[in-house]
């Protein structure tokens, strides 16, 4: 039981700001762990590890899942949560993030932080000296990333060789997608509109992770060539959190990048559906493909859980 071996992972004390600063082998023992904590939840097993311990959860945007599944995990593994949102915080009325930082880790054993920039989190974690979990920023969303790469693993019994097709924004789930399937061995194909590619650099690092892992990467504009026979469709909303007054020129821009029924034919027969949620059905998606036998999305949005158990154990 990797359970019974949190220090041997190594993980204590670190960051989890991105999966480009985890090995394979560390992005793969997250995720049994993640599977062996479910297993002991679902048995009705108490797994305790961190009773005494506190996270402090920063929300500078909405969430149903994260906070939810974040609360509810530390609650599970002994520990306590707080939810801080920014409207409550003084960084609201403009104290700086380094001495945010500096402060809550006299108070906190660990800190989960949703914000808008991706150098807010890395100057949060470079002022914290407790470790500091990315819960999603503009850049990126390894917490989610984690958790749809352990569901996939429950549903397809492997990882590497198979192929992710994302279609739509080249967002914050994409490049996440990009760095975690890359790590593990995937083929990942990304279809978006021109203006909404991935990130140039995500992209580079992605090509260079997949050359070690026999993995690969293939970004395209043309979502029929990139769902071209995937074992897995993935898509996002077209208007990500702190985007929204873009909603109808993306409305435009996207309007050929919908997973629906005839898209999703050219997948494999067996595909399965993905989705972080919140969905938009009928724009992103069509309810025929989310709603479909294809999609194994509550699954995935269960697996945050222990995704994210996994995580806090290994750390904190
Ligand atoms: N997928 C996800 O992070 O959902 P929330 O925005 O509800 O937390
Ligand atoms: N790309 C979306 C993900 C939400 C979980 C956003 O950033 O709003």
């Amino acid at each position: 039981m990797i359970a019974d071996q949190l220090e041997s992972l190594g993980m204590k004390g670190r960051d989890f700001l991105g999966l480009a600063d985890y090995t394979p082998d560390e992005i793969r023992k997250l995720i049994d762990l993640g599977i062996e904590l479910k297993n002991l939840n679902k048995a009705g097993k108490a797994y305790r590890p961190l009773e005494g311990k506190t996270l402090g959860m920063i929300f500078e945007k909405s969430s149903t899942r994260t906070r939810v599944s974040f609360e509810v995990g530390m609650y599970q593994l002994g520990g306590h949560a707080l939810f801080l949102s920014r409207n409550d915080l003084q960084i609201g009325r403009g104290e700086i993030i380094s001495d945010t930082a500096g402060v809550l880790s006299r108070y906190l054993d660990g800190i989960m932080i949703r914000t808008f920039a991706h150098q807010i989190i890395l100057d949060l974690a470079e002022h914290s000296s407790v470790p500091v979990i990315n819960a999603l920023t503009d850049y990126s969303h390894p917490c989610q990333a984690l958790a749809d790469y352990m569901t996939v693993l429950e549903h397809k019994g492997k990882l590497a060789g198979l192929k992710i097709a994302f279609i739509g924004d080249g967002n914050n789930m994409a490049h996440s997608l990009m760095i975690g399937g890359a790590k593990l061995g995937l083929h990942v194909a990304i279809a978006s509109p021109d203006g909404y590619l991935p990130d140039a650099g995500v992209q580079q690092d992605t090509r260079a992770i997949a050359a070690e892992t026999g993995g690969s990467l293939l970004v395209t504009e043309d979502a029929r060539e990139a769902i071209a026979d995937a074992d897995i469709v993935y898509t996002d909303v077209w208007a990500s959190m702190g985007f929204e007054e873009e909603q109808k020129i993306r409305e435009k821009a996207f309007a050929n990048y919908q997973v629906n029924e005839e898209l999703a034919k050219l997948a494999k027969p067996d595909y399965v559906f993905l989705h972080c949620l919140p969905a938009h059905r009928g724009e992103e998606v069509s309810a025929g493909v989310i709603d479909s036998k294809h999609s194994i999305i509550f699954d995935e949005a269960e697996n945050r859980l222990h995704a994210q158990k996994a995580i806090m154990a290994a750390l904190m």
